[in-house]
């Protein structure tokens, strides 16, 4: 918004178009409907004193076509409309790095002129020749992805207005619908350790090349189940999970564990999320199993390095995970097996499968 604002000023141009797109950017576990993302514009425009002035527009032209549409093909979209108008592409200065791997770059180059605003901790070498004009002034520093990631978590970025974060929460996107149930079916310390669980798996999430999406609703979702009164927990294991791996043997033994299974199906009904690596997450958080994919190793460090936990190993295998992941993956199979059996009672079968797995790994 400040850089339109600034645009605004600097140019006077005849019309600036917001050109919302058809998807989200990334892949969205939920996506958030065109008609919801132009509404969050609306009040972001309307936060910053633009909405209403006759040369804004919003233009339908990218979410009209249903598909993926780039760059260039807005561009000559709008040269068509605007013949013989000197046509601009508004952007900040971190998108220029990554310019030259767009779809047709120089196709966007011969149509526009790119308009940038500078964000702060940016080298300009890091155009590599890319020929732009500078907005005068300087911008904040607020990459999208940066914003999502703070939103999964509940935050309140202040580059967000509050009509905007409002607009969020009503809606309940960017889990913020997810988060309001888990407050309601979780007691105070589970829905804070579930919060210190995602938070932590979006930090380590970039370095495992895990969207932090998943990673936070995988991390929020993973104990669900687990403040279910113990009855309720075994009928709802019995009626969703049933082909849990040793079902019976966890019915009998260690019925806690079924909140991990139960967990899987309970998230999927609360959140209408349907995600094979999210559901794996949350099955094996408690067990572990040989063959884990990412999203589901990183859960099952994470739960067990939490902030919250309150025996030591946590914080080292936290420490651990920021430098060495795998290391922390073998500490933290290592650390919940010792407590297992310590406790004197049955061990899943997944858990010693786990061990034996990474053994082999070591020696191979
Ligand atoms: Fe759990
Ligand atoms: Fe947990």
């Amino acid at each position: 918004m400040e850089l339109a604002a600034a645009a605004l000023r600097q140019l006077k141009p005849e019309a600036i178009y917001f050109v919302p797109g058809f998807h989200t950017p990334f892949k969205d576990l939920r996506p958030v409907p065109f008609a919801g993302r132009r509404a969050l514009l609306k009040a972001a425009l309307g936060a910053a004193g633009l909405l209403g002035r006759p040369e804004v527009k919003i233009s339908s032209f990218e979410a009209g076509l249903r598909r993926v549409v780039y760059t260039w093909e807005t561009v000559a979209h709008f040269r068509k409309l605007h013949p013989g108008a000197r046509v601009y592409f508004l952007m900040g200065s971190d998108c220029l790095g990554g310019f030259k791997k767009w779809r047709r770059w120089r196709t966007v180059l011969e149509g526009a002129r790119l308009l940038v605003g500078l964000r702060p901790g940016y080298d300009m070498a890091a155009a590599r020749g890319v020929p732009f004009t500078a907005l005068a002034g300087r911008f904040p520093r607020a990459a999208s992805s940066d914003l999502r990631a703070a939103l999964f978590l509940g935050g309140k970025p202040p580059e967000l207005h509050a009509a905007v974060l409002a607009g969020i929460l009503r809606r309940g996107f960017y889990l913020s619908r997810e988060r309001a149930l888990l407050k309601k079916i979780l007691t105070p310390g589970r829905f804070r350790h579930s919060h210190e669980t995602a938070a932590l798996a979006v930090s380590l999430a970039p370095a495992l090349g895990i969207p932090a999406q998943k990673a936070a609703a995988a991390g929020l979702l993973h104990d669900c189940a687990r403040d279910l009164p113990p009855g309720a927990l075994k009928k709802y294991a019995r009626l969703r999970c049933p082909r849990a791996p040793f079902f019976g043997t966890m019915l009998k033994e260690a019925p806690v564990l079924l909140h991990a299974w139960a967990g899987a199906a309970l998230a999927g009904e609360l959140s209408g999320i349907r995600d094979a690596e999210i559901d794996e997450a949350i099955e094996l958080h408690a067990t572990g199993a040989p063959g884990m994919g990412p999203l589901a190793r990183l859960i099952y460090v994470c739960d067990l390095a939490a902030p919250g936990r309150d025996f030591p190993e946590a914080g080292l295998v936290r420490e651990l995970a920021f430098n060495d992941f795998d290391a922390a993956f073998r500490a933290a199979n290592y650390v919940k097996l010792t407590y297992a059996f310590s406790g004197g009672g049955w061990v899943h079968p997944l858990s010693v499968s786990l061990w034996n797995s990474l053994q082999e790994k070591k020696k191979g």
